[in-house]
């Protein structure tokens, strides 16, 4: 049994904060930035503006993209590391905020940049065991909760947003979410990893190292196990955390830049919201079109790192 993608909707905060913003509060420069980086601007959320609010608004856009209310879901998977509160979960308020009356189950994922892969996996899971038939997913953060604006080695990295897709069962194994395989290192947590008064520790050229490793990895180990080659693939959407990181996965993977969506330039690192978030937008700009077949590698903070293969 499979599934099929039936809606998808997205949030960014209204807040543009472009590289020359940086500039006059830090020692940086957009050029140092897009150089080292791709990125040239990002959505800061508005101080009272909670993950809640972000992922509620874009499962609003999810249903209404796809002509259904929040009843018609029977489970909502939430990909976040920065949730406002413990508990509980950020999905759980998202069906409260949404008016939900079916006692739908809901749950959140903490996978960091691998968020929405380990989401989509669960979510690939229950399909195949026939368990649940309509399941939304959504990544989102609030990266600037993290942000130190003392430390400019990782201020100007981050952005905030929501993205949110709703797949359907479906009889057909060839579209939808395919395949999907999550990994996790915790050897090299000290890489990359939340610190206890939320700030971002980051050892930089160890993740660039790792990161360049491990999504090529995961996009080779997903195309053998799904039976397919890179000519097979319409498009790459890789973690959006660094241009160079996506151009070197590009280069080791052999495949074309002009198929690699790239949204970092405008989206920064989203972290779990970032592939979610540049599917929609690729939606939205008409660049990737019904019915072709994204690779989806990631990877990020414990280190987890995977890939899922979606007809979209
Ligand atoms: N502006 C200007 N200079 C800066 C800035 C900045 N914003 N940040 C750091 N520098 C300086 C450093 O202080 C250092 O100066 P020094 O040589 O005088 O000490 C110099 O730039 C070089 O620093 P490096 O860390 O060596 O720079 P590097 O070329 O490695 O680039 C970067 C840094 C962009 C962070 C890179 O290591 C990288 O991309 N790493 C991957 C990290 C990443 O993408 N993390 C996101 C999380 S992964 C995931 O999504 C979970």
């Amino acid at each position: 049994m499979g599934s099929r993608l039936v809606g998808y909707g997205s949030y960014l905060p209204e807040r543009v904060m472009k590289n020359a913003d940086f500039e006059r509060i830090m020692d940086t420069t957009d050029e140092w930035i897009v150089t080292r980086t791709g990125i040239r601007e990002r959505h800061f959320a508005a101080e009272n503006e909670t993950v809640v609010d972000m992922a509620a608004t874009a499962a609003v856009r999810a249903l209404n993209n796809a002509n259904l209310s929040i009843d018609d879901i029977d489970l909502v998977i939430v990909a976040t590391t920065t949730p406002e509160l413990d508990f509980p979960s950020v999905g759980v308020q998202v069906l409260g905020r949404l008016g939900a009356t079916h006692n739908t189950p809901a749950f959140d994922v903490r996978g960091a940049c691998t968020g929405y892969i380990y989401a989509l996996h669960c979510a690939r899971a229950f399909f195949t065991a026939g368990i649940h038939r309509r399941i939304m997913m959504i990544g989102a953060e609030k990266m600037t909760r993290f942000i130190d604006m003392a430390d400019r080695s990782t201020a100007v990295l981050f952005g905030d947003g929501a993205g949110a897709l709703i797949f359907e069962h479906s009889s057909s194994s060839y579209s939808g979410i395919i395949d999907t395989v999550v990994m996790a290192d915790g050897r090299d947590f000290e890489c990359l990893h939340g610190t206890n008064d939320h700030k971002i520790s980051m050892n930089g050229p160890e993740t660039y190292k790792k990161a360049v490793q491990c999504m090529p990895d995961a996009a080779r180990y997903i195309m053998e196990h799904a039976g397919i080659t890179a000519e097979n693939v319409d498009w790459i959407i890789p973690h959006q955390a660094n241009l160079r990181i996506i151009s070197s996965c590009a280069e080791k993977l052999e495949f074309p830049m002009d198929k690699i969506l790239v949204t970092v330039d405008k989206h920064a690192n989203t972290s779990g919201a970032s592939g979610v978030l540049a599917l929609a937008y690729a939606f939205d700009n008409n660049i990737i079109k019904r019915g072709q077949l994204i690779l989806y590698p990631a990877f990020g903070s414990g280190l987890t790192w995977g890939a899922a293969l979606i007809r979209v």
